[in-house]
């Protein structure tokens, strides 16, 4: 190899290594739990019923549960398993990922009773 074609070599394989990397980090954000952000952002029409404090008044609290029981309880209103029709609409305009996001943040609330 010629002086040129070393430095060629090397020049590409950075750039193929950060572009890997940066794969690796978006791949890493898509596997993650629920983002919790997002979460907060669509919150906001669940807590027009539900109340943020925990606090139960005719409508069931939903904060501090573990996240795989919460994405377990709004799969089975959007499958219809589950018969309340108000949160089987809700349910079924989330995705799955919205879903996720939801459970993240409501399960990061404690309850204050
Ligand atoms: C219009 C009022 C209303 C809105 C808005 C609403 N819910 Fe509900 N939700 C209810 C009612 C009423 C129940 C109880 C239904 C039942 O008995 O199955 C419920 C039940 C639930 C349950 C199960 C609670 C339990 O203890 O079994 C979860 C989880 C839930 N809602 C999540 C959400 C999320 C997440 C949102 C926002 C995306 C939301 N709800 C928006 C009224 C609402």
């Amino acid at each position: 190899m010629t002086r040129e074609c070393v430095s060629a070599f090397k020049q590409g394989g950075v750039v193929a290594l950060a572009a890997l990397l940066g794969q690796l980090a978006s791949g890493d954000s898509a596997i993650a739990a629920g983002d919790r952000a997002l979460g907060e952002y669509l919150s906001s029409e669940c807590v027009t019923c539900h109340q943020l404090s925990g606090r139960y008044q005719g409508i069931p609290p939903i904060v501090g549960w573990p996240e795989q029981s919460f994405i377990e309880i709004m799969d089975e209103y959007r499958a219809k398993r589950r018969s309340n029709p108000v949160m089987q609409t809700i349910a079924g305009k989330f995705s799955t990922d919205e879903i996720a996001a939801l459970a993240a943040y409501f399960g990061s609330l404690k309850a204050k009773n």
